[in-house]
């Protein structure tokens, strides 16, 4: 059913991406879409790769993605990149994705600044390595007063550590006095947020086949709609995001209310 309505096969050059989502209406489409990015170790064995070639193609998709968010005028995309969990892998596997984390800065950042796109981090950055952090506060610096798709990465992050983070800064400025304990209420909450300022996630991708969280932006997603595919993520093309897109475009939205009268 897909393919008749898109048209397209999977591997066919001549269809552009702005063809795949010439279906897509841009009004039914999420202002914020959030993907974990899971599976890039699967698809590394399923090729008979180390797992950390599978990173190296994940690296690949994202740039994809990206593009996309940018042609269909999506407002923000946050991705996870590293979990505050992820620290209990291999120290090599870490140490890797670190390393790549740097590269991407590197590489992609001219780029990015050409496209347009803003981009941000969220997460504990202020632990990661003093190099990395530099690139990180540069490419933000560089692409703060683009206008284009709000792109965040989540690096070291975890929604519970945001919300502790969030509730310490919060408590600390009641007992001092500068905020009323009653007066605290969503948007507040959502202003101490790492993601203040970015709509309420609409939509949430999770790749290769777990359906679960694992962490990720915990308040944002509370009233989200949820896409999992067994995809894994190196293998996640924009025409398997559009797919995701057009199924979102089709769900009703109740937010505890009622169905809309036709
Ligand atoms: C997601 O892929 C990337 C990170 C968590 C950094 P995984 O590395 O979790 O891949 P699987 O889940 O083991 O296949
Ligand atoms: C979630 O994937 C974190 C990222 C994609 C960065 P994991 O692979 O770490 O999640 P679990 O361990 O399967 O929950
Ligand atoms: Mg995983």
């Amino acid at each position: 059913m897909w393919k008749r309505l898109f048209n397209t096969t999977k591997g066919n050059d001549s269809q552009t991406d702005k063809d795949i989502f010439s279906h897509l209406e841009p009004d039914k489409l999420p202002a914020h879409v959030a993907i974990i990015m899971d599976g890039n170790g699967r698809w590394a064995k399923g090729q008979g790769l180390v797992r950390t070639a599978g990173h190296r193609a994940g690296v690949s998709t994202l740039k994809q993605i990206v593009k996309s968010c940018s042609d269909l005028n999506i407002e923000a995309l946050t991705v996870y990149a590293f979990s505050t969990e992820n620290w209990k892998r291999p120290p090599a596997e870490v140490e890797f994705l670190m390393a790549l984390f740097s590269e991407f800065m590197d590489k992609e950042i001219e780029e990015m600044v050409r496209d347009n796109v803003c981009l941000r981090f969220i997460g504990r950055i202020n632990e990661l390595s003093k190099v990395l952090q530099d690139k990180i506060a540069n490419a933000v610096e560089r692409t703060r007063s683009n206008t284009g798709v709000k792109f965040t990465i989540a690096v070291n992050y975890g929604g519970k550590d945001e919300l502790i983070r969030a509730i310490q800064t919060i408590s600390s400025k009641v007992s001092g006095g500068e905020l009323d304990a009653a007066s605290i209420d969503d948007s507040i909450v959502d202003s101490h947020l790492d993601t203040a300022g970015l709509p309420p996630v609409d939509f949430v991708i999770r790749t290769s086949g777990d359906i679960r969280l694992s962490n990720f932006l915990l308040w944002q997603t509370a009233y989200a709609e949820f896409w999992f595919t067994s995809t894994n993520w190196p293998d996640f093309t924009p025409e398997c995001f559009a797919e995701a897109l057009y199924d979102f475009s089709q769900r009703e939205r109740r937010f505890g209310g009622l169905k809309e009268k036709k």
